[in-house]
């Protein structure tokens, strides 16, 4: 996830759980992205991954693989952006590449252009998605790009979500919401709260966010939580381009009064899966033994000995 919710101390702990955890470096300055790679090492010596949103952040590439992270994660790239080349800097530099993809076209554009892993995302996600369900694209993408190997997102929430990614012939998931609502993760505690209280019926496509910061996705909606601010300003996407300097000061003003309702807050469907917000370390262990507790329980129903 992106910068001020994937930083140095969340993806510090979800690597020193075992899983990869992956810091946001996009639209950061290069010493604010040393500082969140400092503090990842602090707390483990696992691999770490730093991510960049291709289309916006041409000049940091060189900035995240002198980090040396062990894994270099990519998305939403623009048309005229050579993938290949993106990919085989980062290889020079000894990163491995993880880029995610929202059609299966896009998944074949990285695989021919290098990825080593490729994540299938969903629409259920959380933050910018395309329009293919979770099941679907991974499918799709495990399929035409075999044998690189797939991770599913969007929607994926806990164990039980991980064994059927798995069984869809993904490698593994990446999970964005579900850790938001975790200890470390530095949004304001409403915003914590309001995730363990959705029933996941409280998210929209829309493509405000983007009219409020002016950024051009690449062919992404953002998938965001039904505010009054969303509300209000859907359907008013060019008044909101003229007085986007006077909305962003209303947002910066109900963010520090924490008041939730005229918020702009990222996140996907899995919110109806988050029962409680948890130490990361401790959400990455419970995740992978309900994991395996599935697994068990599914081969002893289904397979005979
Ligand atoms: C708050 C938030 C910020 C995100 N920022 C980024 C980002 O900067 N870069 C990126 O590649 N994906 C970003 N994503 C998308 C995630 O990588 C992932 O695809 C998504 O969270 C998976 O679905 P889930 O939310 O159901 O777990 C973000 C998601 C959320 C919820």
């Amino acid at each position: 996830m992106g910068a001020g919710t994937a930083d140095g101390e969340l993806a510090g702990r979800v690597s020193e759980a075992g899983a990869l955890g992956v810091i946001g470096a996009s639209w950061l300055g290069p010493d604010e992205i040393g500082v969140l790679v400092d503090r990842a090492r602090e707390i483990t010596s696992n691999p770490i991954g730093i991510n960049l949103l291709l289309f916006g952040n041409d000049d940091l590439l060189p900035v995240v693989l002198k980090a040396r992270p062990a894994v270099l994660s990519t998305a939403w790239a623009r048309d005229d952006q050579d993938l290949g080349s993106i990919f085989a800097k980062a290889h020079e530099s000894g990163a491995k590449v993880m880029h995610m993809v929202p059609t299966m076209k896009d998944a074949e554009r990285a695989a021919e252009a290098g990825a080593d892993l490729i994540v299938a995302q969903g629409t259920e996600g959380g933050g910018h998605v395309g329009l293919m369900a979770a099941t679907v694209i991974v499918r799709q993408v495990v399929k035409a790009v075999a044998p690189v190997p797939v991770l599913a997102a969007g929607g994926f929430a806990d164990g039980a979500g991980l064994a059927a990614a798995l069984a869809l012939g993904a490698h593994g998931v990446l999970m964005g919401t579900r850790f938001l609502a975790t200890l470390e993760c530095p949004v304001p505690q409403f915003f914590k709260d309001a995730i363990v209280a959705s029933d996941g019926t409280d998210t929209l496509l829309s493509t405000v966010p983007d009219t409020l910061t002016g950024r051009d996705w690449p062919g992404a909606w953002a998938r965001v939580a039904r505010t009054d601010f969303v509300k209000d300003w859907t359907g008013k996407e060019p008044e909101l381009r003229r007085r986007r300097t006077e909305v962003q000061a209303r947002l910066e003003r109900a963010w520090e009064a924490d008041q939730p309702d005229y918020w702009n807050f990222w996140w996907g469907q899995s919110a109806g899966l988050v029962e409680s917000v948890l130490p990361a370390e401790e959400l990455v262990r419970r995740i992978m033994t309900e994991a395996e507790n599935s697994v068990r329980i599914l081969c002893s129903k289904l397979v005979s000995p």
